[in-house]
């Protein structure tokens, strides 16, 4: 049985992998990601330090475990260098243990334009990084890829095609100003020795790292409900968020994942538009939006807030083959004498809720299932009991330590 673990957000993303996959990767060799691109958020609070990933795998803050960024990435090489430079400034070392697919489709400026243009009149509410736009040209296969920045003489005629078509569309179809195909050969230029130090075959990297029974953790980005098939289509990002994912977008096939922990947040939330079906508008969704700090990791817009959806979760718990759950920001129940959740909808599609007493008491210190309230217990085992999946970890708090592991 292999030892690596799949750890995808279960819900719109938010979920608060990153802590997770930050504490496991402590006892892990490499962190891996499949799919997304910059529009991810992941914020870690380490030793009291609040640190927001948007590309960078979580793993990076541990110094011996390795991270790469598989072929299901879309990379702007701005974003990602800026990010490499803050890590550099607070002590990270990159040298030797960080690693781009060469396969990795580049986000391009007129990537970014035509999405933030396009969202002004198609509403999604996307986070305006160029991620969609990016993915249709891969699907479209015209991309430009991290690893054409090593034959600029049979990147340039390409180059100039694919900014003479994006510029019709922002042109023609959207009505704003081009972006000069300067600035685009300046910007890839410019982040030229990005690929002299991190391009890498990272799927002869990864076979490799399976063979000798490294211990991996593949880190999944946005959430399983924005998953470009399993998701809220229309009201999705462009990428499989989902399991089957990890499999095209690192090149390592589904028997290698030996388990698969799907993280939910104790409630929901969403940023961007699309259907909520357990959204509330009432004092209890201003209570979850304080209390959480629900503001997105990225785009700073505040997260929509609802109760947890279990209907919606059974089937993204079947989605992915789940092995094991993880429940997050339990804490932010602690105020509320009442908490409901989801077990089914009516015909309407409405939510039909189960109510559950709430324990009001701060439970943001507790380290053990058995210390924690009678009725926050009970919340954990009616969740389990309802996805058939036992929660194994739960978190208490932002910090690593506020963590309970059950199994
Ligand atoms: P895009 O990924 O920028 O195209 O945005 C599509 C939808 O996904 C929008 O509703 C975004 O708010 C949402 N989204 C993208 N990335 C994240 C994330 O990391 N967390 C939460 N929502 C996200």
């Amino acid at each position: 049985m292999t030892v690596n673990t799949l750890i995808l957000g279960l819900q719109w993303g938010d979920e608060g992998k990153g802590k997770i996959v930050d504490a496991l990767a402590e006892t892990s060799e490499a962190v891996c990601r499949f799919q997304g691109g910059h529009n991810a958020g992941h914020t870690l609070k380490v030793d009291g330090e609040q640190k927001v990933l948007h590309l960078v795998p979580s793993g990076i803050l541990h110094p011996s475990v390795h991270c790469v960024l598989g072929n299901g990435l879309v990379i702007s090489l701005p974003a990602l260098e800026k990010e490499i430079v803050e890590l550099e400034q607070s002590g990270i070392n990159f040298d030797g243990r960080f690693y781009v697919s060469g396969d990795c489709s580049l986000i391009l400026p007129t990537h970014i334009a035509i999405d933030q243009v396009r969202d002004k009149s198609e509403g999604i509410g996307t986070t305006g990084r160029g991620i969609g736009p990016a993915y249709e040209d891969k699907v479209a296969r015209r991309a430009i890829r991290f690893g054409d920045l090593q034959d600029w003489q049979a990147l340039q005629p390409r180059l100039e095609k694919l900014i003479a078509y994006h510029n019709k569309v922002l042109v023609h179809l959207y009505d704003v100003d081009p972006v000069p195909l300067e600035t685009v050969i300046d910007e890839l230029r410019a982040h030229q020795h990005l690929f002299q130090k991190f391009h890498c075959a990272t799927q002869t990297l990864l076979r490799g790292w399976v063979k000798e029974n490294k211990k991996i953790i593949f880190e999944g980005a946005q959430g399983s409900m924005l998953d470009i098939d399993h998701g809220t289509y229309p009201y999705v990002t462009s990428s499989s968020t989902t399991a089957g994912g990890l499999s095209t977008g690192l090149g390592v096939g589904p028997k290698h994942i030996g388990s698969i922990l799907g993280i939910t947040k104790a409630y929901t939330t969403r940023v961007g538009e699309g259907p909520f079906a357990t959204e509330l508008f009432d004092e209890n969704a201003a209570q979850l939006a304080k209390i959480g700090h629900e503001v997105g990791a990225t785009t700073g817009r505040p997260r929509r807030c609802g109760w947890l959806d279990l209907k919606a979760l059974e089937t993204i718990v079947f989605i992915n083959s789940v092995t094991s759950l993880c429940l997050t920001k339990l804490d932010v129940l602690d105020g509320f004498k009442e908490i409901k959740v989801c077990t089914d909808y009516d015909d309407d599609g409405s939510p039909i809720y189960t109510t559950l007493p709430g324990w009001e008491q701060d439970i943001s210190g507790i380290k053990e299932f058995d210390a924690l309230p009678k009725s926050a217990q009970d919340y954990i085992l009616f969740i389990e009991d309802f996805l058939e999946s036992s929660i194994d970890i739960v978190s208490v708090g932002p910090s690593r330590d506020q963590t309970i592991y059950r199994n």
